[in-house]
């Protein structure tokens, strides 16, 4: 680890924290390393073109290409190319994985390998096509057993080298020029096995791409100093030879260890200061929230109990009964109320099925990551494990809903059960298949294929719906959850509020906070993301769900707090709405994102980045909502049954 040169203590933490540890010692299931003798062939393959932004970072362009999109004019092997077996997880996650011509032998150096027999030729359309690509900053990423080749990159913050997957497609120079490189300088680290002399394991990938305008015949001792570089002009045809050297080095590097320079950690200090810094505001605020409530109810309980007392000893007449009652004040009168079923029972309770569905999902998910399971040695495990754990937990998304429906009174029964493991997946999946038909009209490898989706819908109705029917089923024949007061027959009325607690402004409060406690992991998401960088911070956003849990739960049963205090008994969409805008605000966040960070050209780009972005958000909003809505409810039920009702 390079991290620990520097502070030892820290480092440690933050190698616990981040749990690339946890992930290099010991073998993940379905990671094996692979020996190679003297001379084997090691496969190299090649996957998707994308964009990873430029060099003041910024990125333009989110539509990624196959690699042997015929535009791009690259070499396919003999035979044709063949898909290498995927994840389901890393299909959708983006990944098009292919076979390719080159050939690397183990420890066997080679100068200038000439790749396609015949130079390639790009005439206009083509090289306008690769020129646009080489200004999107799009790079291409190979693996070599199973790691991506890179470029070592230096992070001036820390100082610190580490290895960046993909390299160059080609680069705009300072003199307008676009160069499209045609050679590559493959470096491979590999290191002999201690306990098996002559057995050899790939443990580092580094790709120098280079532009070289070969004249004539390919010399291997003259290759390497072509100096003139290859451009692709638009108003002529252009034939280009593409050629690779491979240089074979030996590396102390372990093969347990070799994604660990993959694993790097941008600004450590910033996640560290603003997880520390909000955890304390957390704590904090969570705090002196809880005592001054604790204190509020504590003494709002002994007054309603006196109350009570004072007007059961007084039997004699009506008048101090009515005294007592003028002085009751507060979230007690609207006991006979606060358990009123409210508007559309129907879709809250969907809503907090598959909100819990999501929270549970996301909750094993980060458990899942931080035992190490996710690495990125195990491609696409985290796509596959989120999809695998939302399906199975159809159930208990369907019994939450179910039982949910069935405290509310709701009649609806029949339509409650299908709905709820349709409804929001049905909705996800609609926006998702939306925006694949905007892929597929670029001709992006993006799209997810027609293959996937087919299997994705599978998934869902042969094994989530009956799921969750199932579970919406045992629900029903559970007894419904009594509420601890009874509720009056005719609705008092609702005394106009102060502006705060007014809907709206009450969401932007409500919902600001929780939002507060993931911003920055968000933005690392983000990044990570769009910028195809590798996230395994897990220790940190471990963290930041439960801060983000935390202050979700406790800013909405304050608010819920006043809100009854103000005679307002209308809690259970008003707390779902507002703590489910934190949903809002990282819509928000990413048009904020999208203004300053990237600056897409064309539209297809800025519709799937804004259609993707407003999927996250809504099942964000679900997720904080279903935590807002299931503490208040809590809470509710936890004060009116400590008071007594006469
Ligand atoms: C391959 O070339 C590299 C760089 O020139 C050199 O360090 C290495 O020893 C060579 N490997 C073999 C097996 O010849």
């Amino acid at each position: 680890m390079q991290l620990r040169k520097h502070a030892p203590a820290r480092a440690l933490i933050a190698s616990l924290l981040a749990a690339p540890q946890l992930a290099s010692a010991f073998y993940l299931p379905g990671v094996a390393p692979t020996s190679y003798k003297q001379d084997d062939l090691v496969e190299l393959h090649v996957n998707t073109i994308r964009p990873v932004g430029d060099a003041e970072s910024v990125l333009r362009s989110v539509v990624s290409y196959d690699y042997y999109n015929p535009s791009f004019g690259f070499c396919k092997p003999e035979g044709g190319p063949k898909p290498v077996g995927e994840s389901l997880g890393s299909i959708l996650f983006g990944d098009r994985i292919m076979t390719s011509p080159f050939e690397l032998h183990m420890k066997h150096n080679e100068t200038c390998k000439v790749l396609c027999k015949e130079p390639v030729t790009y005439n206009p359309s083509r090289a306008f096509f690769v020129n646009m690509r080489i200004q999107e900053g799009n790079s291409l990423n190979w693996l070599v057993d199973g790691l991506p080749a890179g470029q070592k990159t230096v992070d001036v913050l820390s100082d610190t080298e580490f290895t960046n997957p993909g390299f160059l497609l080609g680069e705009v120079m300072e003199d307008g020029r676009t160069k499209f490189n045609n050679h590559y300088d493959i470096i491979i680290e590999y290191h002999e096995v201690t306990e098996n002399a002559g057995d050899y394991r790939v443990v580092g990938v580094i790709v120098q791409p280079e532009s070289r305008k070969y004249t004539g015949k390919i010399d291997e001792n003259t290759c390497n100093s072509v100096s003139d570089i290859v451009e692709l002009s638009e108003t002529q045809d252009t034939t280009v030879q593409f050629t690779y050297s491979v240089y074979w080095i030996p590396s102390t590097t372990a093969w347990a260890t070799r994604w660990d320079k993959y694993l790097h950690v941008y600004d450590p200090k910033i996640q560290w200061f603003s997880l520390i810094n909000s955890a304390v505001i957390v704590v904090f605020l969570v705090l002196t929230v809880m005592s001054i409530l604790v204190r509020a109810l504590k003494k709002d309980i002994a007054r309603y109990n006196r109350l009570d007392q004072i007007n059961l000893d007084d039997l004699s007449g009506t008048s101090a009964l009515e005294d007592g009652v003028q002085e009751d004040s507060g979230w007690k009168l609207v006991h006979g109320d606060v358990f009123r079923n409210p508007p559309n029972p129907l879709l809250l309770s969907i809503f907090l099925g598959n909100g819990t569905q999501l929270f549970v999902m996301a909750g094993f998910t980060i458990a899942f990551a931080l035992l190490g399971f996710l690495s990125p040695a195990n491609r696409g495990s985290l796509g596959t494990i989120v999809i695998l754990l939302y399906t199975v937990l159809g159930f208990i998304g369907g019994y939450t809903s179910a039982r949910m429906y069935k405290s509310l009174q709701g009649d609806k029964w029949k339509l409650n059960i299908i709905l709820t493991p349709l409804l929001v997946p049905g909705i996800v999946f609609s926006v998702f298949f939306l925006l694949d038909l905007f892929l597929w009209a670029e001709q992006s490898s993006g799209a997810v294929p027609f293959g996937t989706m087919l299997v994705l819908v599978a998934i869902w109705f042969i094994i989530s719906v009956p799921l969750s029917v199932a579970g919406s089923w045992l629900a029903f024949r559970a007894p419904a959850i009594e509420p601890p007061v009874r509720t009056n027959q005719i609705p008092r009325q609702i005394p106009p509020v102060t502006t705060y607690l007014k809907p709206i402004p009450n969401m932007l409060l409500v919902g600001l906070l929780p939002f507060g406690a993931i911003f920055v992991e968000l933005y690392f998401i983000m990044t990570s993301i769009w910028f195809s960088r590798i996230y395994y911070m897990f220790g940190f956003l471990f963290l930041c769900y439960g801060l983000m849990i935390i202050t979700c739960a406790a800013v909405t049963v304050l608010m819920v707090y006043f809100l009854l205090c103000a005679e307002n008994y209308n809690w259970q969409w008003r707390a779902f709405l507002a703590a489910g805008a934190s949903g809002g605000y990282i819509f928000l966040n990413a048009i904020i994102y999208w203004g300053t960070k990237l600056s897409l050209s064309g539209l297809a780009g800025s519709v799937l980045y804004l259609g993707y972005s407003a999927l996250i958000s809504f099942l964000f909003f679900i997720l904080t909502g279903t935590i807002g809505y299931f503490a208040s409810w809590l809470f509710v039920r936890k004060i009116y049954k400590s008071i007594k009702i006469d």
